[in-house]
């Protein structure tokens, strides 16, 4: 799908579709009212016999409309307009594309940016429109035989004038470079796991070094051997019982000054979680294929931000293996030894993600970061603590975390902060190692996070649990692309200051 900019009023381009808004109150939006001036009341009449009644996210076609040159007029309710916020709008978008979509046109005028939205400006307002008008678009058919049907709509335009030209070119740049970073998230985390190894996360990365950034993105691929030399023994572990090869990826985005510090992000890559020696069950074992939902992310962002041209120093750290049962796996009883030293007791295998993450984020040390944010599908208990909504924020340090918690905020998603603390660091006690990977049922969320803060002292940390965001099952089974914006933001704000 294809957007830009056109200046001019909507009732005098030419397009195969206006889409325009009416509230709940029959009053008109302003690109409705000039349609409707130009047309002679055309939609005042539609209106007036009860065919559109501004009703929140319905729509009315309209054939034939005189006095413009648009094709179609898709006329949509607005609901009230002291009711729309943030939701409000999105249900709105998503109702005008999706009955744009369902014509024949294949071009559409999109003016409900114009609306406001309580505490948002037309740049976010075309943003959020781009990003739910691709999500609306996506499709993941490369291995069916016979391709979903294409879509009708293909371009979609946003009328300018002097006011709001700047701001709409602003969203449109910042809406596509985001959309095309949730794509690649989405698509690393659909495609099937004989597909998605580790080595073609490495290979991925190096694609993105090469194409985009403009030089200023590089990439680093650290090999078995050189995990080895760096004893990391924690991450091996997990990979030992697989003939997938581990890789580390490191890419970097060199966007800011060469002496600030980078914000340094660290993705879990499980390109597949069997359990290990502690199998999984089964039912829905095919969906362990999005336990590199994290890895998946860093590189989403990455993406975005290098077409953004943001100007920041970021750096994506991604530990990838898999983690499977074979006669050479890692065993419950096995103690490894992490980069850093500590020991640990491996007493489930299918507490992995924190096994392949404490050795990378202490890698992440010698980068002296301003910040680090690791995203991981880390644990179950995640999902029975927040379901679907939010993603799980941990961080002992309160001011990263109002950062984060307001990134989310802005972005459209959402994140809610659970504890991380020294309280809950007994239940991580061995009786034989410095550690146990797991803490028991109570607080598996909180626990998992607490093993991971054994490792990141040395600097401004923050975990995000995606396992309850990053991808949805049942009849809608697919990849989210959370956290790419959430995070996006995030690093946006961290430019701006
Ligand atoms: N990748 C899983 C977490 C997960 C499970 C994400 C289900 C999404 C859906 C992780 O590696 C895992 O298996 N965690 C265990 C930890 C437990 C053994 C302490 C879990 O959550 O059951
Ligand atoms: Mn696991
Ligand atoms: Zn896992």
């Amino acid at each position: 799908m294809e957007f830009s900019t056109k200046a001019g009023t909507p009732e005098k381009l030419k397009s195969a579709c206006v889409i325009v808004g009416v509230y709940a109150d029959k009053k008109l939006s302003p690109s409705a009212g000039m349609i409707d001036a130009a047309s002679k009341g055309a939609l005042s009449k539609a209106i007036k016999n009860g065919d559109q009644t501004g009703k929140r996210a319905t729509t009315l076609l309209l054939h034939g409309i005189p006095g413009i040159l648009a094709e179609r007029v898709l006329l949509v309710g607005l609901g009230p307009q002291n009711e729309l916020n943030d939701k409000a709008y999105a249900e709105i978008v998503r109702a005008a594309i999706k009955a744009a979509a369902a014509t024949a046109a294949p071009d559409a005028l999109f003016t409900l940016t114009e609306a406001s939205v309580a505490g948002r400006n037309v740049q976010e307002n075309v943003r959020t429109a781009i990003v739910l008008a691709r999500e609306i678009d996506y499709r993941f058919d490369q291995h069916k035989s016979k391709k979903d049907t294409p879509a009708t709509l293909t371009r979609i335009l946003f009328p300018t004038d002097k006011s709001n030209a700047k701001d709409t070119a602003a969203g449109l740049a910042d809406g596509v470079a985001l959309a095309n970073g949730i794509d690649l998230t989405k698509n690393l985390g659909n495609m099937p796991p004989n597909f998605c190894t580790p080595s073609y996360l490495a290979d991925t990365a190096r694609k993105l070094a090469r194409e985009f950034g403009g030089g200023k993105l590089k990439v680093e691929v650290l090999e078995k051997k050189q995990m080895e030399a760096l004893k990391m023994g924690s991450l091996l572990s997990v990979a030992k019982g697989s003939i997938e090869p581990p890789k580390l990826i490191v890419l970097k985005y060199n966007g800011g000054n060469a002496k600030d510090a980078p914000v340094v992000l660290v993705g879990k890559g499980i390109t597949f979680d069997s359990g290990g020696i502690s199998l999984k069950p089964g039912e829905a074992m095919d969906e362990m294929k999005y336990d590199m939902c994290g890895a998946a992310s860093v590189l989403g962002t990455l993406r975005a931000i290098a077409e953004m041209k943001l100007k920041l120093n970021v750096i994506g750290v991604i530990p990838t293996c898999e983690n499977m049962p074979a006669g050479n796996a890692v065993k419950p009883g096995d103690i490894v030894t992490s980069m850093s030293g500590q020991t640990i007791e491996i007493l489930n295998t299918d507490a992995e993600g924190r096994l392949i993450l404490c050795d990378a984020l202490t890698y992440t040390e010698r980068f002296k970061p301003s910040a680090v944010i690791d995203i991981a599908t880390l644990t179950g208990a995640c999902i029975i603590a927040l379901g679907h909504i939010n993603t799980g924020l941990f961080s002992p340090h309160d001011e990263l975390a109002d950062e984060i918690l307001a990134a989310a905020k802005s972005a459209n998603d959402p994140a809610w902060r659970l504890p991380v603390q020294e309280e809950y660091q007994d239940q991580l006690k061995s009786n034989f190692a410095d550690m146990a990977n797991i803490g028991g049922r109570p607080a598996g969320s909180t626990t998992a996070a607490c093993f991971l803060a054994r490792y990141t002292k040395a600097y401004k940390w923050a975990h995000l649990d995606i396992a309850g965001t990053a991808w949805k099952s049942g009849a809608a089974k697919g990849a989210t692309g959370r956290p790419v914006s959430l995070l996006t933001e995030f690093l946006k704000q961290r430019a701006k200051t």
